[in-house]
């Protein structure tokens, strides 16, 4: 074979089987990532999503985003139940019933939940003082994007609503974490925003783990974006969130209605970049198991643990195993589902083109004999092991 001959079959090889085998490598991926709808009672996918799920009394109680087919805003939050007999070694194929919008948007102009609004991850609590139930929503407002990073609150005597929004605010303006003493305040303080417009350097670095945006963020509240919901063995509920720009979570004590804060509050991981949390005690450790910040794409889930919500927190390996464990399955955790005495870790599998049908991805967690937590990967074939 002359080289001509050997350039020209060489060139069509290229052109024919490296887009091929490219192609098939993409629908691997995608493959790997597609589950199966959740069918309600009426055969259609849960619309609830970002969300929770507990027994109470009679039910088990499935809270979450009611998103549109297509675009990014919200309708509500949706309620689905299923008996509390309901087999939940298989929460996926329960019989959910469609019980609609327990909290809607509303016409109202200036409402924190008018039309047009973001409603992330809704959380519910039984108030058995108050004798309400509870709900906590990532709230941001009309037109606003993803700015204003407050929570709303919610309430409703009864599980099947219509819940009433009590307020939406930035949690605790004018607090510093409980744990910080004067000279961390001051250290905070130290830091000008103006000295450090370029992000991610190690300067800027250091000043986020010391609190230069927990000061910017002094007066009008701190941020919360991504969040979960814990009531404690002794009845304390906190609220955890993603807060200061998504870069630290915080764990704030919730008043005993449920429905602002003590002022008590901590901070976890500063400067980690973490979201999506969600957490369980188990034997008086708290786990906490998040993700990173790649907006709706998957990344590798992350674990902390602690004995005190106070910390310190340390950081552990994903527990996720098996195929598709790096990228946690291609799901963003939501909730802690706790059926007896088992746990799934239960995720949401983002689909930013509709994200009505984003997809349910519960997994059983379970303890190793080393007493950490392992997630089992929901993926049978080994296809595309990360
Ligand atoms: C993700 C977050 C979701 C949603 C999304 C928007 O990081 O977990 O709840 O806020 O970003 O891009």
């Amino acid at each position: 074979m002359n080289i001509r001959t050997f350039v020209m079959l060489f060139g069509t090889f290229c052109m024919t089987c490296i887009p091929a085998f490219a192609q098939q490598r993409n629908r691997n991926n995608r493959q790997r990532f597609e589950y199966p709808a959740t069918p309600d009672t009426n055969g259609h996918h849960v619309n609830a999503h970002g969300g929770c799920i507990f027994r109470h009394g009679d039910q088990w109680l499935w809270y979450g985003e009611a998103r549109p087919q297509w675009g990014f805003t919200s309708e509500g939050v949706a309620l689905y139940t299923a008996p509390a007999s309901a087999d939940m070694t298989d929460p996926q194929h329960a019989p959910w019933q469609n019980r609609g919008l327990v909290l809607r948007v509303v016409d109202e102009e200036g409402s924190p939940i008018e039309r047009g609004c973001i409603i992330e991850r809704p959380k519910v609590l039984w108030n058995e003082k108050t004798q309400l139930f509870v709900m906590l929503f990532h709230s941001e407002l009309k037109g606003r994007g993803y700015e204003a990073a407050q929570t709303g609150f919610a309430t409703s005597p009864k599980a099947e609503g219509p819940f009433t929004l009590h307020h939406a605010a930035r949690p605790n303006p004018n607090r510093w974490p409980a744990d910080f003493a004067e000279a961390d305040i001051k250290k905070a303080k130290s830091y000008k925003l103006a000295d450090y417009k370029e992000w991610w350097t190690e300067p800027w670095r250091e000043a986020i783990r010391y609190g230069m945006f927990l000061f910017r963020d002094m007066e009008r509240g701190q941020m919360s974006r991504d969040m979960t919901v814990f009531v404690d063995d002794d009845g304390t509920a906190w609220h955890i969130f993603s807060s200061e720009d998504n870069l630290t979570l915080h764990a704030a004590e919730l008043t005993p209605d449920y429905l602002g804060y003590t002022g008590r509050y901590y901070r976890i991981a500063p400067g980690g970049q973490n979201e999506a949390p969600t957490i369980i005690k188990r034997d008086g450790t708290y786990w906490l198991l998040c993700s990173g910040c790649t907006g709706w794409d998957p990344n590798e889930a992350r674990l902390f643990s602690a004995k005190s919500m106070a910390g310190p927190w340390t950081q552990h390996p994903s527990p996720c195993k098996g195929p598709g464990a790096r990228l946690t399955y291609g799901a963003q955790g939501t909730w802690m589902l706790q059926a007896g005495d088992k746990v799934f870790f239960m995720a949401d599998v983002w689909n930013p083109r509709s994200l009505a049908n984003s997809r349910h991805l519960w997994m059983p967690l379970t303890f190793g004999a080393d007493g950490m937590p392992v997630v089992q990967s929901p993926i049978q074939s080994p296809m595309g092991q990360e």
